[in-house]
């Protein structure tokens, strides 16, 4: 007699034998692995038949409310931890390069290249902060010619994409570090912000009695040629969501100080207005690994 726990254990084996013909070695992999833990969850859960519709339901709206500007699949990616658990399993070697974190689901290529010190603020409004450091590759040696791409949220914690008050392309820009891995930019202090909640991942939050907070940051690309790409966040120190990220993308290493100064004289020296913060960080980049073998075919 099936017990519980294997019951359906031939529509499983079924399943899994119709992939035996898969060319692609890594899809039958990948799709292996997908169908034991599915209908290992169906039975562990025994859904309805009318919970398993809200769950097809649920993913349905989670796809049509996706377009250049809206992302809800990376949403629900990153409010489950999906995203930074892959972000671990892919980046968990401790030599020293800087940690990776998430995309997030508001990043936009082709932001403008602009000239070091520039400001990536486009109306002006928020209060000022300098960025500044280097590029440097695990063995200390600085990096010319490495590429920050940045992107963060407004003061009031809206991307561009969600705000039409906001130009195109406000507080976007790349950046390259001179002959002495140095870089230097100009933003301003970005605050805490909800990730977006008004559509499924929304609810599934509420549902779940969590919060959708995420504490200020600054999201970085770092790139240069030899070198893995570095995806990454600069987290405001003190923001009172750091414990409770609804990303789960907060890590200790990349909280930093926003120094605030008061000095006119000062602020005027950096070409920015008082008050204004500071924020210094050096980026650490492993160098990329040797591409893999090819198999000989002949
Ligand atoms: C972000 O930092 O842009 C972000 C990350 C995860 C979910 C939503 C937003
Ligand atoms: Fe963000």
């Amino acid at each position: 007699m099936a017990t519980s726990s294997d019951i359906g254990a031939e529509i499983t084996e079924q399943v899994l034998r119709s992939l035996d013909h898969t060319p692609n070695p890594r899809l039958k992999t990948v799709m292996t692995s997908l169908i034991r833990h599915l209908h290992a969850f169906i039975r562990e859960v025994k859904p309805t038949e009318a919970e398993w519709l809200q769950a097809i339901q649920f993913l349905t709206r989670v796809g049509q409310l996706c377009d250049e500007r809206r992302q809800e699949f990376i949403l629900l990616s990153d409010a489950l931890g999906a995203s930074i658990l892959v972000d671990a399993v892919n980046h968990h070697a401790d030599d020293g390069a800087t940690e990776s974190t998430l995309l997030g689901p508001f990043y936009r290529p082709g932001a403008p290249e602009l000239p070091s010190g520039a400001s990536i603020s486009r109306d002006g409004r928020g209060e000022p902060v300098v960025v500044s450091g280097r590029v440097l590759s695990t063995d200390g040696v600085p990096i010319p010619g490495a590429v920050l791409d940045v992107w963060q949220a407004n003061a009031h914690g809206l991307y561009e994409q969600q705000d039409p008050t906001q130009p195109e392309m406000n507080l976007r820009g790349r950046f390259r570090t001179d002959t002495e891995g140095r870089y230097r930019f100009i933003t301003v202090r970005p605050s805490s912000y909800p990730i977006p909640h008004d559509g499924p991942v929304g609810e599934l939050l509420r549902a779940l009695g969590r919060h959708p907070y995420r504490p200020a940051h600054i999201h970085f690309i770092v790139t240069a040629e030899g070198y893995a790409p570095l995806t990454t966040h600069l987290f405001a120190a003190g923001d009172p969501y750091l414990d409770s990220d609804a990303g789960f993308g907060t890590k200790d290493s990349l909280v930093v100080e926003f120094v605030r100064h008061d000095s006119a004289e000062e602020a005027a020296q950096h070409g920015v207005r008082a008050p204004f913060y500071t924020v210094q960080y050096d980026f650490v980049l492993r160098r990329a690994a040797p591409a893999p073998e090819q198999p000989r075919t002949g």
